[in-house]
């Protein structure tokens, strides 16, 4: 990404939804630039990344909505870097619901772009691979996690927030109730940005295109499977924090309302967890923003949720409402 684009993600002429783009599209393109930098030990653009992490912490505290839309947008990207991205985003959404201070996001931001700095050294036959993982599968996926800890902590850069990124590269796949890899008989539990990164990782898992999976998961369905592991692969406090914060119906879900309507959730209430504002689609009246929170004279709600639709099987691209 070229700097003259970097500069105006915070020019005032830019307008947010071109600076989102920009934002997204210079992470993507730093996070995509990192194995051959690590392979190469040149160091990673440490100063750089700070830098984007501080728009998206400014966005997420002014409740820019098009930036969780932005990490929906599917199309553009390849999974592996804009995963990263999306992790980043959903994690300092999730710091910030949890009244992180700005310089706790800035340290969660730093981490959440960082955990998984060594997995493209694994092979992507055992990455993507389909059936049960041989023994020699599952030790080339735990050297990552000790190989991305020693990568980070061998950065000329190394400080505190760095540190704490090596922590959760070692233990992002401890699970919750340590059951993962690597084995750490001593360590009492996850660190707290760790169990945060597991969140956000799961959920942006669960709801993209993965080589291994066959489709995409609705993010209702998201939010069930991981209210499952619960308890076991993910903090049960945090995944309630991470639902209230989503919604019951996430951004992206595609919905049917008692109205007859279909539309794709943009924004979650905040309190009211199955009110969120819906885009309604329809091929007869351009695209509008109805408020599901919205009552009728006589009290009652304008529109509810009667049930949710799969958007891949409908072929509908979400990002194409809010960034074509
Ligand atoms: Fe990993």
């Amino acid at each position: 990404m070229n700097t003259e684009a970097q500069a105006n993600t915070s020019g005032s002429d830019f307008g947010v939804r071109e600076r989102v783009m920009v934002l997204y599209a210079n992470l993507v393109s730093l996070i995509a630039a990192m194995p051959e930098k690590v392979s190469a030990g040149s160091g990673i653009e440490i100063k750089k990344l700070r830098k984007l992490i501080q728009h998206i912490i400014d966005m997420v505290v002014d409740n820019e909505p098009l930036l969780l839309a932005m990490a929906l947008n599917r199309s553009k990207y390849g999974y592996a870097a804009s995963h990263t991205v999306n992790v980043c985003i959903l994690s300092v959404k999730l710091g910030h619901r949890l009244d992180l201070t700005k310089k706790e996001l800035a340290e969660l931001g730093l981490v959440s772009l960082l955990y998984d700095i060594c997995l493209p050294f694994v092979a992507a036959e055992v990455r993507d691979k389909q059936g049960a993982y041989e023994d020699e599968d599952w030790r080339s996926m735990e050297r990552h996690t000790v190989q991305g800890f020693r990568t980070l902590f061998g950065l000329k850069d190394l400080d505190e927030r760095i540190m704490r990124a090596a922590i959760v590269a070692f233990e992002h796949h401890m699970r919750y109730d340590l059951s993962g890899y690597p084995k750490a008989p001593h360590l009492p539990s996850q660190d707290f940005y760790t169990r945060i990164v597991a969140i956000c990782e799961w959920y942006d898992a669960l709801t993209s295109s993965r080589a291994h999976a066959k489709k995409d998961r609705t993010p209702d369905l998201a939010v069930k499977i991981m209210l499952e592991k619960s308890g076991m692969e993910l903090d049960p406090a945090l995944v309630k924090v991470f639902i209230s914060m989503m919604g019951i119906y996430p951004v992206g879900s595609l919905v049917v309302l008692d109205s007859g309507e279909i539309g794709m959730v943009a924004q979650p209430h905040g309190v009211l967890i199955k009110r969120p504002r819906v885009l309604i689609i329809s091929d007869k009246v351009k695209p509008f923003m109805a408020d599901l929170s919205k009552r009728g004279e006589d009290g009652r709600y304008l529109r509810t949720v009667n049930k949710t639709l799969d958007p891949n099987e409908y072929r509908i691209d979400y990002a194409s409402y809010f960034f074509s």
